[in-house]
């Protein structure tokens, strides 16, 4: 399969197909019952979008089996290369409330999401960490660029040239934004630390209260290793021609600190540097040795 270049959007780089079909993707008007999960690509995605969706199944674990992740919780912005369905016209399918992922920076997310006041759940992972998975993936994914080698990529991610712009750009735009939107702000960290915690804040968010026992459900359901052997949010259901997963798992590791295992010193120095530099003045708690 040919891989997609990146066009720019209001100077924020996308795959050609978003850009092409930008003025569709913009227009879209949620209800404002829809709830939006919003994320830099692999900073807890998947896991986010399960742990919503067993809790407004009250963990009911079939219930949230009885589609792949993507058809449940549709991709607002991924449109064309088939075989993965277009989030706009999964969307037109669905009656609210429903639930919409993107990784849109938070001023490309459609202004109807602020103006219908929905509720959004923004999920962080260190820059470190996120960086490594993002290679990773793009190594495997053929609807984004080839990353070419680590030393190149992590160059590219520092200066926000890959899908979806600019990491820091990303984490400080929702996070500056947080109290004005009413934005739940996680942390993919704090969710490896404590699942249970950050499960229990999630469902406080949504409203809901359920029993410890459903409560406990949902976190065993969502631990890595159950979710990487679950074939409705592992990915499995896009054909390796797209998502080839003998070159990298999607559920790859699942840990904080594997950025230790393909940083260099000086690469690591480097990073450190323009990374304080580019997040001066911004008091974003970030943990990354957990
Ligand atoms: P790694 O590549 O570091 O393993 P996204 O869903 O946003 O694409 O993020 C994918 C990343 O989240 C991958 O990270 C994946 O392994 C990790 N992940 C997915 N489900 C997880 C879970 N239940 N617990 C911990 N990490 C999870």
């Amino acid at each position: 399969m040919e891989r997609f270049p990146l066009k720019n959007v209001n100077g924020v780089p996308l795959m050609c197909y978003i850009a092409d079909n930008w003025d569709s993707i913009s227009a879209f008007c949620p209800d404002p019952s829809d709830l939006l999960i919003a994320t830099y690509p692999k900073a807890g995605t998947t896991w986010t979008q399960e742990i919503v969706d067993l809790l407004l199944n009250n963990g009911d674990a079939e219930a949230c089996k009885r589609a792949p992740i993507v058809e449940r919780i549709p991709f607002l912005e991924i449109c064309s290369p088939p075989p993965i369905p277009s989030g706009l016209d999964l969307l037109k399918k669905m009656s609210p409330p429903r639930v919409i992922k993107t990784h849109l920076p938070f001023q490309l997310v459609p202004e109807g999401f602020w103006k219908n006041k929905c509720k959004v759940i923004y999920v962080a992972r260190n820059a470190k960490d996120n960086l490594v998975s993002y290679y990773h993936f793009d190594r495997m994914n053929f609807t984004q660029p080839e990353p070419g080698p680590w030393e190149e990529y992590l160059n590219k991610f520092m200066k926000g040239e890959v899908g979806w712009g600019s990491w820091y750009d990303h984490v400080k735009g929702y996070w500056r934004e947080r109290e004005k939107r009413n934005i739940l702000y996680l942390f993919y960290e704090d969710m490896k630390e404590n699942p249970r915690r950050e499960v229990e804040r999630i469902m406080r968010y949504l409203g809901l209260s359920l029993s410890d026992d459903v409560i406990e459900r949902i976190v065993q359901l969502t631990s890595f290793k159950i979710m990487k052997d679950n074939p409705m949010v592992n990915y499995t259901f896009i054909p390796d021609f797209v998502f080839d997963q003998s070159i990298s798992p999607f559920m790859r590791k699942g840990e904080v600190g594997d950025w230790t295992n393909h940083f260099t010193p000086a690469q690591s120095q480097l990073f450190d540097e323009d990374y304080a530099r580019q997040m001066k003045g911004e008091d974003i708690p970030f943990r990354t040795n957990i």
